[in-house]
């Protein structure tokens, strides 16, 4: 096991009904001004954003609107949030939404504070050393950015998607009733699910950490809670119990915390950004679907042990010790079904993604992450034309 710090820092507020409680408890956080902030149409039609505007109210709160963010969160309006955030002296923002609308909030939040273009730091690496207060209302259990230290965003002119990795990003509390997720359609369902697996995963199969046994088996059991309660959510979309698992399972997956101990690389994110970023209307969670088993096909030759190891607690594969490049594969392949099973697809050619495309994604991945892409191996432009390649 590696050494490790682990400091999360966000209040979490669990459960039914608890929306009444968002005015009073940011009243007692010392909030004054507050932006609230939106996506689409979802919180309005849901009814959710009339009953956190009367929390709010109820307890004496001002507050400015701000909606319309767009999945896959654009860096034009974090622009506009900040001009609307100084014009009226906005001390907090509350985002009431899905990762899309959490990290535009904490873009905006960013950039009143730091008085810098949140795009200066996605563009530069550089972080950000404080920010604004921003609370979460959550709607859609998947990014774990109600209480994750990242924040990602999309310059539309550019064609870019850049994450900005930063303590001051976590949020200050979150509300997380899972009845907010009732609504959440079957496809985004199944996004989140691989997301909040993903992100478990991607702390898992790493090359450094050792044994960390501790770490495996809280990861493990996530794992194994999330695909059980994602099946149960998809059949029964109000089953408050599956509901509640994979909210929780959202927020501990991302905050750190299943990590602990192992080295932090992301590579299957790293090279989803750059699908999402190619093609807008590519949901973060389908491009991870699509991704993870060709990645892990590619990888698995690094460690055979370890991708064995996880396709047998996990997924049930009896583990073959003579040959554990047997159960290794076998897992993955398992796990490929499993996101079939929920809606998901699993080729490129299923996000509108051709052969004559992949040299140029690949070479837009390389550059963004500034060289190869850090992983078991160092995947650089060839490599990632391979797991293109196994993900046809
Ligand atoms: O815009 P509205 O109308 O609200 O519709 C949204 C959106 O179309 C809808 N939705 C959300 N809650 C709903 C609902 N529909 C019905 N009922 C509800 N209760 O769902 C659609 C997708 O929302 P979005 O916020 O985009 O999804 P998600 O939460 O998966 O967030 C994805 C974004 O987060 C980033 C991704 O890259 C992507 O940009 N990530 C952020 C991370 C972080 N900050 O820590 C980590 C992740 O790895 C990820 O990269
Ligand atoms: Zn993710």
């Amino acid at each position: 096991m590696l050494n490790f710090n682990l400091h999360t820092t966000t209040e979490i507020v669990f459960g039914k009904d608890i929306e009444e409680q968002i005015g009073p408890r940011l009243k007692e956080l010392g909030v004054h001004r507050i932006l609230v902030h939106f996506g689409g149409s979802s919180a309005r039609t849901t009814g959710l954003l009339d009953r956190v505007e009367k929390s709010l109210f109820a307890a004496g709160l001002a507050f400015v609107e701000l909606g319309g963010v767009s999945p896959n969160p654009k860096v034009s309006l974090v622009r506009k949030g900040i001009a609307l955030a100084e014009r009226e002296g906005i001390d907090f923002v509350l985002a009431v939404g899905g990762g899309s609308v959490i990290d535009s909030a904490k873009a905006i939040a960013m950039g009143v504070a730091t008085k810098t273009d949140p795009w200066q730091f996605a563009s530069t690496g550089t972080k950000p050393d404080t920010t604004l207060p921003v609370g979460t209302v959550l709607t859609l259990a998947a990014s774990g950015s109600e209480s994750s230290n990242s924040c990602v965003l999309t310059n539309e002119e550019t064609k870019e998607k850049r994450g900005i990795t930063s303590e001051t990003n976590r949020p200050l509390i979150s509300f997380l009733d899972p009845e907010n997720t009732y609504t959440v359609s079957k496809f985004q369902t199944g996004c989140g699910i691989v997301d909040i697996m993903m992100h478990t995963l991607e702390r898992y199969l790493t090359p450094e950490g050792g044994e960390s046994d501790i770490t495996d088996r809280i990861a493990e059991g996530l794992l194994i809670a999330v695909r059980d309660a994602g099946r149960r959510a998809i059949a029964n979309p109000r089953d408050y119990e599956a509901r509640a698992s994979l909210m929780w399972a959202g927020s501990v997956s991302h905050n750190d915390y299943t990590g602990c101990g192992r080295k932090r690389l992301f590579p299957v994110h790293k090279l989803e950004h750059e699908l999402s970023a190619f093609r807008d209307e590519i949901a973060h969670g389908a491009g991870l679907s699509v991704l993870f088993p060709a990645w892990a096909l590619y990888e698995m030759k690094n460690d055979f042990p370890r991708f064995a190891q996880l396709a047998n607690r996990v997924f049930g594969v009896e583990m073959d010790f003579h040959h554990p490049e047997r159960t290794a594969r076998e897992g993955i392949l398992t796990m490929k079904r499993f996101f079939e099973e929920i809606g998901m697809p699993t080729h490129l050619t299923q996000l509108g993604i051709k052969p004559e495309n992949y040299a140029q994604l690949a070479a837009n991945t390389v550059r963004t992450v500034k060289g190869p892409v850090k992983s078991y191996s160092a995947l650089d432009e060839q490599a990632i034309i391979e797991i293109y390649k196994l993900a046809e």
